[in-house]
């Protein structure tokens, strides 16, 4: 599969856009401020899958999450934006992930994988 670049531009503050890479579903979430504070003010060495917020995002982009969004436990689109933790919600078995993709409830094992990707500019990335 090929990289494929993505516009950020006309994703609004609070908006979470699904596009397709290598035939997996990606989400890229434009982040609020209250949703990196959420991801952020948690001790984040006590969860299911232990990674920071910084970890997961681009140094100086932070309000910029991309996942592949593919639920960790069987495989099942998680729905952005839903459950306990303000992130996505499985609806095959309820797992729950918070606004960084990272799994609060389980019966997911591991947090929503990171693609590869690159800031090209300000409002572009490249997946891939
Ligand atoms: Fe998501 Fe089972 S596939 S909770």
């Amino acid at each position: 599969g090929a990289p494929i670049d993505v516009d950020l531009a006309p994703i609004a503050e609070g908006q979470v856009i699904k596009v397709f890479w290598r035939s997996k579903p990606i989400f890229i979430s434009h982040r609020t401020k209250k949703e990196i504070d959420d991801a952020r003010s948690i001790n984040w060495h006590n969860l299911i899958d232990p990674e920071s917020d910084q970890a997961r995002v681009k140094e100086g982009r932070d309000q910029w999450l991309v996942v592949i969004g593919i639920c960790t436990h069987l495989g099942c689109i998680p729905l952005p934006h839903q459950g306990d933790y303000g992130g996505w919600f499985c609806p095959c078995h309820g797992s729950q992930y918070d606004t960084a993709g990272r799994v609060r409830r389980g019966p997911a094992p591991a947090n929503l994988y990171l693609p590869p990707y690159e800031f090209l500019s300000e409002t572009k990335i490249r997946i891939g």
